[in-house]
């Protein structure tokens, strides 16, 4: 395969999915880095948000996403594509797998495939409809001659401003599964999260998979902490056994077909939580890159409370 960094010219990433949440940020950390960027985007995708990348130095190519040598055309010479891209079916084993042909085609050596999510690697099939994409992903990945490499972030930190069964700052309440009060879970920031897949798309020998968490805390801790920070008392409560979490999240599921078309449907999200009581990051690879810092729990709990 060829080299695609000689000394002293800037490391080619390609990023897909640039217009969004996590993909801005990823650029931006790719250019903080000296990378040369280059954002994949559709024709109908927001002016604004282009303009934006274009002002932080990122090289905008405007590819129909159905053309596999268009794709092709935009990655050559890069070393690594990044993508971040979001939706169901359609995007996630459909469009990514478009990617990744253009980004075989162009002999590009590297592919990030967006998973940004817990490790589900050792998780049950059928449990969690979003995780069954991204399996569904990495098996063609798997086969393609493209060194892979999988960015597991737990669950981004936002869901705990969200008032979810976990944490409910109105109510002052915080809930687990099971007998999981000590359970550690998963959270990282959007932005530890994209710092690290930039060093990621330009390390070249990391790994197939890498697990991060910006913080792990359980429930009980959370507890402590929340008192701490906030300074008032919350109280937390067992929900339910983690057998029927997983039958009301079944029910709920065949209640609700709509939500197949819908990418974070309720029952999708009570799946993700199933998931974070059910698997845990124990080989987190924070410590990679010694540049990085780390969000603490209580610098993140303090911000949003
Ligand atoms: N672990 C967690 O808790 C968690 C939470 C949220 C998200 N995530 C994951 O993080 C990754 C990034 O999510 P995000 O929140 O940054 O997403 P986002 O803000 O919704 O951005 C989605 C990106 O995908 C592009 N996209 C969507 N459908 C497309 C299509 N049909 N064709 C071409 N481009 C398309 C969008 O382009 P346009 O601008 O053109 O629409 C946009 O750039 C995803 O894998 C997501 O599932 C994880």
């Amino acid at each position: 395969m060829t080299t695609f960094s000689p000394v002293g010219m800037k490391k080619i990433i390609v990023v897909a999915g640039s217009t969004g949440n996590l993909g801005n940020r990823i650029c931006r950390e790719l250019i903080k880095r000296g990378a040369e960027v280059r954002a994949i985007v559709r024709a109908s995708a927001d002016p604004e948000k282009i303009d934006t990348l274009k002002k932080m130095g990122v090289t905008v190519f405007t590819v129909d996403l159905n053309n596999i040598d268009e794709i092709a055309q935009a990655c050559a010479g890069a070393g690594c594509v990044v993508s971040a891209v979001a939706g169901l079916r359609d995007v996630i084993v459909d469009l990514q797998k478009r990617m990744l042909d253009g980004a075989v085609k162009a002999g590009v050596p590297r592919f990030i495939p967006s998973d940004f999510c817990t490790d589900y690697t050792d998780l049950v099939p059928g449990e969690n409809r979003n995780f069954d994409l991204r399996r569904e992903f990495k098996a063609y990945l798997d086969r393609a001659p493209i060194k892979a490499s999988s960015v597991f972030n737990g669950a981004f930190a936002d869901i705990l401003k969200y008032n979810t069964p976990v944490l409910n700052l109105k109510d002052k309440s915080i809930g687990y599964w099971g007998d999981k009060a000590d359970w550690k879970l998963d959270f990282t920031t959007v932005d530890d999260t994209a710092a690290f897949t930039a060093e990621v798309a330009l390390d070249d020998s990391a790994p197939e998979k890498l697990q991060i968490a910006s913080f792990q805390i359980s429930p009980n801790t959370l507890l402590e902490d929340m008192k701490s920070v906030t300074g008032e008392t919350f109280r937390i409560h067992q929900l339910a056994s983690l057998e029927d979490f997983a039958r009301f999240i079944k029910k709920q599921r065949a209640d609700n077909p709509a939500g197949e078309n819908e990418l974070y449907a309720k029952w999708q999200q009570a799946q993700y939580m199933y998931s974070m009581f059910t698997t845990q990051h124990n080989q987190l690879a924070n410590g990679r890159y010694k540049n990085l810092t780390w969000t603490t729990a209580e610098s993140y709990l303090s911000v949003i409370t």
